[in-house]
């Protein structure tokens, strides 16, 4: 039986060089290898750096496929596959997601990226949160969407409880078609139709390395009592599905709260999790909307 999406693979490579992106492989250190597209040198002159994080699904390019297309014109843009998903490896012990953003930034620099916006969904914003406070330098500004600033213990159980799951792991990483159209169900605002076939491709493809994977989940739960408060320098721009039933909107006012006075927050409506493959079109002229009005301010600044 031949996977949809190795099938399709090679489609995605054409139609994103036909954008202008192709994919690179960049050892930051010996072992850690992290998959990147990145645009060509003629796309990205003098156009200013967006990097896409994706969440724990998938990979960086199925995530954003049409957010590269939305911008491609007028930003260079940046997609890797975060450690473990994708074409990404690390032989080092590292799973939380400092370690993420260390390495995100690592490979960052690599490419050339020396100041860049950090788009997230959910995990991976997670991760440009540490990347932002990590390295201020690299990081200007974030745009980030379902997320939350730090996973704790209690927040996951209460949502485990909800939709019945043991643990976390479970809960995020499905092993059969009923249980990936589940989860991907609770990730939606409206119904999902994946057919069972496809849902069999997609875990055959997507999830790689779940003991690795696992380890990542485990380590995204902070305990209660080690929950810190954050600070960030830079701007943040909250981006939130409006029926988000993992991170509803208790957590997105809470999260504007907690990032401070310079936050704002719009909800895409009928937007579940998943927000920007649900809703591109508004998800997309909302990320529009907020890069190009950070252009017209910095050239005030
Ligand atoms: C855990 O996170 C939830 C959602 O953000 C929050 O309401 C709750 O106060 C947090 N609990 C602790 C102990 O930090």
């Amino acid at each position: 039986m031949v996977n949809i999406f190795a099938i399709l693979k090679p489609v995605v490579w054409l139609l994103m060089k036909f954008y202008g992106l192709s994919p690179q492989i960049v050892e930051t250190e010996p072992g850690t290898k992290i998959k990147i597209w990145v645009p060509s040198k003629t796309k990205s002159a003098n156009k200013p750096n967006v990097v896409f994080l994706h969440g724990f699904a998938g990979d960086g390019i199925f995530s954003w496929m049409s957010q590269v297309m939305a911008i491609s014109s007028t930003h260079a843009v940046y997609v890797p596959d975060l450690l473990f998903f994708g074409g990404s490896y690390t032989d080092k012990p590292g799973r939380s997601t400092a370690f993420q953003a260390e390495v995100m930034a690592a490979a960052l620099r690599k490419v050339g990226v020396k100041k860049c916006t950090v788009v997230g969904l959910s995990y991976g914003a997670c991760v440009g949160f540490k990347m932002a406070k990590l390295d201020p330098e690299l990081v200007e500004f974030i745009v980030a969407s379902d997320t939350i600033i730090e996973l704790n213990e209690s927040f996951v159980r209460v949502v485990l409880d909800h939709y019945g799951f043991d643990n976390f792991v479970e809960f995020l990483m499905p092993k059969t078609a009923d249980g990936l159209i589940r989860f991907l169900t609770i990730c939606n605002h409206g119904p999902v139709n994946l057919p069972q076939f496809a849902a069999k491709d997609f875990l055959r493809e997507f999830y790689n390395n779940r003991k690795e994977k696992a380890e990542l989940a485990e380590a995204w739960v902070i305990p209660d009592n080690e929950v810190k408060p954050i600070s960030l320098s830079q701007k943040v721009h909250l981006v939130w599905g409006d029926d988000d039933k993992i991170f509803n909107s208790n957590v997105a006012e809470r999260t504007k709260m907690q990032l401070g006075g310079h936050t704002t927050l719009h909800y895409i409506e009928d937007g579940g999790h998943a927000v920007q493959m649900e809703k591109p079109d508004l998800y997309n002229a909302e990320l529009k909307k907020v890069l190009s009005s950070r252009i017209i301010n910095s050239r005030e600044d």
